[in-house]
């Protein structure tokens, strides 16, 4: 059981402690407002979870922080306060929401090397991010469930990798890893290993099949 810091309590943040509280880990949020507005989300998760007046204030206890902040605000975070740290990065690059990312637009780099270039301290996952949030609590299922749906997982860590498989594997997902964090292309937004439920099988396959943007039929 760990105790999960969550920055960011949209989408994301609010279903990661949804499936974090219930698998038995404790959680602390974050959001821009110094935990303004988490009120109703912290009396509906109950006991195990709090809001932080500060991102510092989250992640300063925390085995694990979830990183679930729109891609353009990753340069803001407090760098300092994630030294030492596990983090996920649950980014995807939507332009239309982002604004132009010149670096992720010629594919030279990807989310999570970004998250970590911003964190040089601590040690980036890429994880979290290649399903619907919604379906955090609705598709994982007991370690050993015939079918079991598989995340993708990257990182260059491999401790960090194991905490993050280990946190997986208790919210109710197999785990695929991926290889290093410059890998985390392949389950970006649009891809084959991206928002459709997959096996470990199928996921590996999809993993597989991934193709730049740039080497897409229809770029
Ligand atoms: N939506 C999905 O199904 C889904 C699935 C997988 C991955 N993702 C990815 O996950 C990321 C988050 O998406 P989302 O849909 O959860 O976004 P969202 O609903 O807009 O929530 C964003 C959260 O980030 C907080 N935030 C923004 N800047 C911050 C900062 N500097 N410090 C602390 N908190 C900050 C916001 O706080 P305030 O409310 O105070 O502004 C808000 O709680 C995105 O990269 C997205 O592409 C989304």
């Amino acid at each position: 059981m760990a105790t999960i810091a969550i920055i960011g309590a949209g989408n994301v943040g609010s279903q990661v402690a949804r499936v974090a509280v219930r698998t038995g880990h404790d959680v602390v949020l974050a959001n821009s407002r110094g935990g303004e507005g988490l009120d109703a989300l912290i009396d509906e998760l109950g006991p195990r979870a709090r809001a932080a007046g500060s991102v510092a204030d989250a992640t300063e206890r925390a085995d694990v922080v979830v990183v679930a902040v729109p891609i353009h605000s990753y340069e803001g975070l407090p760098s300092k306060a994630f030294d030492g740290r596990i983090v996920i990065d649950t980014g995807n690059y939507y332009p239309s929401w982002n604004g132009d990312i010149a670096e992720l637009d010629d594919e030279s780099t990807t989310t999570a090397e970004i998250l970590q270039r911003a964190l040089p301290g601590a040690s980036v996952v890429k994880a979290l991010n290649n399903l619907n949030a919604a379906e955090l609590t609705t598709t994982g299922s007991p370690a050993g469930t015939e079918n079991r749906r598989a995340l993708a997982m990257a990182g260059d860590d491999t401790n960090a990798k194991r905490v993050v498989q280990e946190l997986l594997d208790s919210f109710g997902f197999d785990v695929v890893d991926v290889g290093p964090l410059s890998e985390g292309w392949r389950f970006q937004r649009d891809l084959p290993a991206y928002g459709i439920r997959h096996t470990a099988a199928e996921m590996r396959s999809a993993l597989a099949r991934a193709l730049r943007y740039r080497d897409l039929p229809d770029a």
